[in-house]
């Protein structure tokens, strides 16, 4: 956040990734969403916790991008901080004829004291956090999904699964979601067997965080291999948005399926997790999202108990963050 020219302090700090934060703070956040969670049990979902930490404050919510889970969390985390969130549909403003990112960064910074943006670009969500004076938040790019993984670690951790240690297998494309999964195995000090096809891997650059971690970070062309003795199994849709929906991609991830002879072969009590929208027949079978293993709509509901905790991050009001 620079926003000098505009005069105005730089109050909190970005998430524009998970490492902007670290290990303490993420855990801190998981273990504040698990408080806030357990003292509203029952509640209406608009009422406001006890605390209402966030009262007055305004998120401002750019969407380039669909998203439903997204949206709503945001939204009802904010309502439930004693705040509010208001969206800003890229297309019809004026973002989407042009103006500059940086002179939207200036003008939201005077307007809301938080920013969140789904993009296409990461550079733009990095710039729009360098001219803001507000924390900015990535709420998905074509790099990383950091809140997602805040979500996920959350539910992990809810169904009795510590993160040390823990093996997590991916299958399927090597995408956003796993950048930031990987990014947290760095951080939290868990293992990960990737599960793709030649050409669909992560980034080097994620691999390497993880591996430098001293995590035990595989690639393998063998779906069971990779779910192997796996604690937790993921995946994600085989298209991400603004991705070509080609054929050949969709051909070479067939084999990555995640159906019930692939759940088989991770521990018995291994559990599925899939960020959602899901493609039910493509990288999922009907069987494993609606079975027993599968924690795909806690780890929806975890989005909101996320968003509270990055929020309060973002904002220097995480007890032990
Ligand atoms: N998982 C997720 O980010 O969902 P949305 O695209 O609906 O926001
Ligand atoms: N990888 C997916 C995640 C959607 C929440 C995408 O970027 O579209």
């Amino acid at each position: 956040m620079a926003g000098g020219d505009t005069g105005a302090a730089i109050r909190g700090r970005s998430f524009l990734d998970l490492s902007d934060a670290g290990g303490d703070a993420i855990a801190a956040m998981i273990g504040d969403a698990q408080t806030r969670k357990a003292a509203r049990a029952g509640w209406p979902k608009g009422r406001a916790d006890a605390d209402a930490p966030l009262a007055g404050h305004v998120l401002g919510m750019i969407f380039e991008k669909n998203s439903t889970r997204t949206r709503v969390s945001f939204d009802i985390a904010m309502r439930q901080l004693g705040g509010s969130a208001l969206i800003l549909d890229a297309a019809t403003t004026q973002l989407g004829r042009g103006e500059s990112i940086a002179d939207t960064a200036r003008v939201l910074s005077r307007m809301v004291d938080a920013i969140m943006i789904r993009t296409d670009d990461h550079a733009k969500a990095q710039a729009l956090a360098e001219h803001a004076s507000v924390p900015v938040i990535n709420g998905l790019t074509d790099r990383s999904h950091p809140c997602q993984i805040v979500a996920d670690l959350l539910t992990v951790i809810e169904h009795g699964k510590p993160l040390p240690g823990l093996e997590l297998a991916w299958l399927g494309d090597g995408n956003n979601v796993l950048h930031s999964l990987l990014e947290a195995a760095a951080l939290m000090k868990f293992n990960i067997r990737v599960g793709a096809p030649e050409g669909y891997d992560p980034e080097e650059e994620f691999l390497a965080m993880a591996r430098d971690a001293g995590c035990r970070v595989t690639v393998t062309r063998d779906a069971a291999e990779a779910a192997r003795g796996a604690d937790v199994v993921v995946t994600d849709t085989w298209v991400s948005m603004g991705q070509e929906h080609a054929e050949a991609k969709l051909a070479a991830m067939t084999p990555f399926q995640v159906d019930a002879a692939l759940m088989a072969q991770a521990k018995p009590d291994a559990r599925f997790l899939h960020c959602l929208p899901a493609h039910v027949g493509e990288e999922v079978s009907q069987e494993v999202f609606d079975g027993a293993q599968s924690l795909v709509f806690d780890e929806a509901e975890n989005r909101i108990h996320a968003q509270k905790s990055i929020l309060l991050w973002c904002h220097g009001k995480l007890s032990a963050g």
